[in-house]
């Protein structure tokens, strides 16, 4: 698949998601948050993008354009967060070291708070938008899922802490992008250190 291919099915995954919530295992569709939704400012200065997340209800995934990315934002449940921990042996890079990654990133959870993932939705293989899959064992993807990313494209798959499993395409974990939190549920994606 080329990379001009890539792209626009990017775009066109993107432009569905962008700013709409998606909602964790339940089947329902909450509605748009609007004090999720990037400030114009901030949209306007094209680096970094604002985001009230104080709305986010657990299991529940928002999604905003930084720098044409799609970023996700996703509330876990603390049963999620534990299920984190016993995937080490099914994962490529359970502690994230790769360089090139904020040091947040580099723990079991990749995030700064453990309930908030904060990472770019585009798969490490060839560039396609993974879905959002937090259901618990759906047949399609086997009994010993805990919830996470399916790439459609080729299949690869991704934890809630956005690692990538062994045995498929995608030879790295999901990006954490660079953000910081601006107060207890603003967050700042766009600036942060990377080590
Ligand atoms: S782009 Fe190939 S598995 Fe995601």
């Amino acid at each position: 698949m080329s990379d001009n291919i890539d792209t626009k099915k990017r775009r066109t995954l993107l432009g569905a998601t962008v700013a709409v919530g998606t909602v964790a295992g339940v089947g329902a569709v909450y509605p748009l948050l609007a004090s999720m939704q990037p400030s114009a400012r901030a949209l306007a200065a094209g680096a970094s993008v604002e985001i009230d997340i104080s709305n986010l209800q657990i299991g529940q995934q928002v999604t905003v354009e930084w720098r044409g990315k799609p970023v996700w934002i996703v509330r876990r449940s603390k049963k999620s967060l534990e299920d984190l921990a016993t995937l080490n042996d099914s994962l490529v890079d359970p502690n994230s070291d790769v360089p090139q990654q904020p040091e947040y990133a580099k723990n079991a959870n990749r995030s700064i708070k453990d309930e908030f993932l904060v990472i770019v939705g585009i798969c490490t293989h060839l560039g396609c938008v993974p879905t959002y899959r937090p259901d618990i064992a759906p047949a399609d993807l086997g009994a010993d899922w805990k919830g996470g990313f399916f790439c459609p494209c080729h299949g690869s798959t991704f934890d809630l802490a956005g690692r990538v499993y062994k045995g498929v395409p995608a030879p790295t974990n999901l990006v954490v992008p660079p953000y910081k939190y601006l107060s207890e549920a603003k967050l700042l994606i766009g600036e942060g250190e990377i080590t």
